[in-house]
């Protein structure tokens, strides 16, 4: 059984760009692990879990959150209990995943603020990375991170002004790493604010990467 985790951005609902290519991944994914029927009664299934960082946003983590975070589990309190539920429900969902997809768009030059509350949950030592006094390591399971950025404007890749104005994709990659991912995969659509033509061709090739991904 293959199981995909979705995490969608973007404040856009409709027409977004990076949830668009989402989709297209995920036709992909399902039809890369087909379901396969052995018995009628007990049929293997593959799985897709989504969150939608825009229609059910993730809440800050707060000071409760925090000392939940370093308590250890027999000092913990009720209201330590609740104050890292919802840390406990994503760490578990990531967990459970064997591909994580992130659909996210450039937002003044970073991450939008959506998906940074969501990383504030999920980091989290003892449960997505360690440390023992001196060396930091990974806890994440799922091994592939698959990850789509959508950019207004065009360079960020490029090795001209505008790269050094990528705080997207060097702080997801490292944070990823980080965490223990082995595969950390991006697909980019850039100058998603350019005219139709732009877009449309830039569409193209970013569905062309995904494919390719999936052609291995
Ligand atoms: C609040 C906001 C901030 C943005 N900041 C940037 C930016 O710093 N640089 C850029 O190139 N595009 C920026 N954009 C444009 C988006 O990255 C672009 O429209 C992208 O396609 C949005 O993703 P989506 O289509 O999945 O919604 C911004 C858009 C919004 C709404």
């Amino acid at each position: 059984m293959a199981h995909l985790l979705r995490i969608d951005a973007s404040a856009r609902i409709e027409e977004s760009h990076s949830r668009a290519l989402g989709d297209y991944f995920e036709t992909a994914w399902e039809t890369a692990n087909p379901i396969t029927r052995r018995f009628l009664s007990k049929t293997p299934k593959n799985e897709i879990v989504r969150r939608d960082l825009a229609a059910r946003p993730i809440s800050h983590i707060a000071n409760s959150t925090i000392a939940g975070f370093y308590t250890p589990p027999d000092g913990f309190t009720p209201d330590l209990y609740a104050a890292t539920a919802m840390s406990d429900e994503l760490i578990a969902e990531l967990q459970a995943a064997d591909t994580l997809l992130i659909t996210t768009p450039l937002y003044n030059f970073s991450l939008p603020s959506s998906l940074k509350a969501w990383i504030d949950q999920i980091m989290r030592i003892g449960h997505t990375f360690s440390f023992d006094g001196e060396n930091f390591g990974g806890l994440l399971q799922v091994k592939d991170v698959v990850i789509i950025c959508a950019y207004g404007a065009s360079g960020y890749l490029d090795a001209n002004a505008m790269k050094s104005a990528n705080f997207l994709q060097p702080y997801l990659e490292f944070l990823f790493g980080f965490m223990g991912a082995e595969s950390i995969r991006f697909i980019s659509a850039e100058g998603m604010t350019g005219d139709a033509a732009h877009v449309e061709a830039t569409l193209t090739r970013a569905r062309a990467d995904i494919d390719e991904l999936f052609a291995a």
